[in-house]
């Protein structure tokens, strides 16, 4: 019993300011599949970089950590697709301006597929996650749609939109909401979003989150995933408005109830 409790290892953080990513959990069968250092120096353009990471065969991943490692913290991390639960993750790294560089530490950790990934409560997911008789080249095949979609969506427009995650048949929508934030010169403006608000319970498996950007000029805010997501009960959203912007998103849930 008490093994068990030690063996799992919850986050549950939240940084204050920095756009750190921490999302899912570490546990005794996790491995650390990727850690690089990621560096960029300042440049007459914004720095920019795609960071790709693929589990092996029968792996999902099971935490991500992106830290910012400089001092003022405000390089932009976020994740584009895939994440937690799936096994693939495409991480963006930005920074925050022009002539401004960033340092950042990227962990990705994994979990055989079908063991479970366990959290707090005792509650598990794996199976809901993937199904062990799923045809194992169609499962890839919409994975892959998956990715290229929303990369498509990413390239084809200049809107800041998120989806972790499919939606499929059976699945329902657990929330949904429109996020408007007016903007004032030089001030970026922040919001956090959590599901289920706190002291409240969700019974339902988030199966995907879609932030859409309703700013199709570029000037929206940017969604992260602050914690939970895709395969938990919770999820922490984070929009953050470039300065001296607003932002306006729709965000909409879908869960399963198992
Ligand atoms: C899996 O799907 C592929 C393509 O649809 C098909 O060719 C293959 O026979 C299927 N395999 C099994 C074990 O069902
Ligand atoms: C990761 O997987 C995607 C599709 O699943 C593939 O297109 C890509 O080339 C892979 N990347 C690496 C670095 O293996
Ligand atoms: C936010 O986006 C919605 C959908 O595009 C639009 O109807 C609404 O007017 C926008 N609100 C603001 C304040 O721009």
């Amino acid at each position: 019993m008490y093994s068990k409790l030690f063996v799992v290892l919850v986050v549950y953080l939240s940084v204050a300011e920095s756009n750190d990513i921490i999302n899912g959990y570490t546990n005794a069968r996790s491995k650390k599949i990727y850690s690089e250092l990621k560096e960029a120096g300042p440049a007459l353009w914004k720095r920019d970089e795609e960071v790709v990471v693929n589990t092996t065969y029968n792996d999902v991943i099971s935490a991500i950590y992106v830290t910012d490692l400089r001092e003022d913290h405000n390089g932009e991390a976020y994740i584009e697709s895939g994440g937690v639960g799936l096994r693939s993750v495409v991480i963006r790294l930005k920074s925050p301006s022009i002539l401004r560089g960033y340092k950042f530490q990227v962990d990705v950790y994994a979990t055989p597929m079908g063991e479970g990934l366990f959290h707090k409560g005792g509650g598990y997911y794996g199976d809901t996650q993937y199904p062990r008789n799923v045809n194992r080249t169609n499962k890839m095949k919409t994975l892959c749609v998956a990715i290229l979609l929303s990369l498509a969506v990413f390239a084809s427009c200049q809107s800041h939109d998120l989806a972790i995650g499919q939606a499929t048949y059976g699945d329902v929508i657990i929330y949904k909401a429109d996020e408007v934030k007016y903007g004032f010169p030089l001030i970026t403006r922040t919001t956090i979003i959590q599901y289920p608000e706190p002291g409240q319970n969700n019974y339902a498996i988030i199966k995907a989150i879609y932030i859409k950007d309703n700013n199709k000029d570029g000037s929206g805010g940017f969604p992260t995933i602050g914690a939970g997501g895709v395969g938990q009960r919770f999820v922490k959203i984070k929009l953050k408005s470039q300065r001296g912007n607003g932002l306006n998103f729709t965000i909409t849930i879908y869960g399963r109830y198992v």
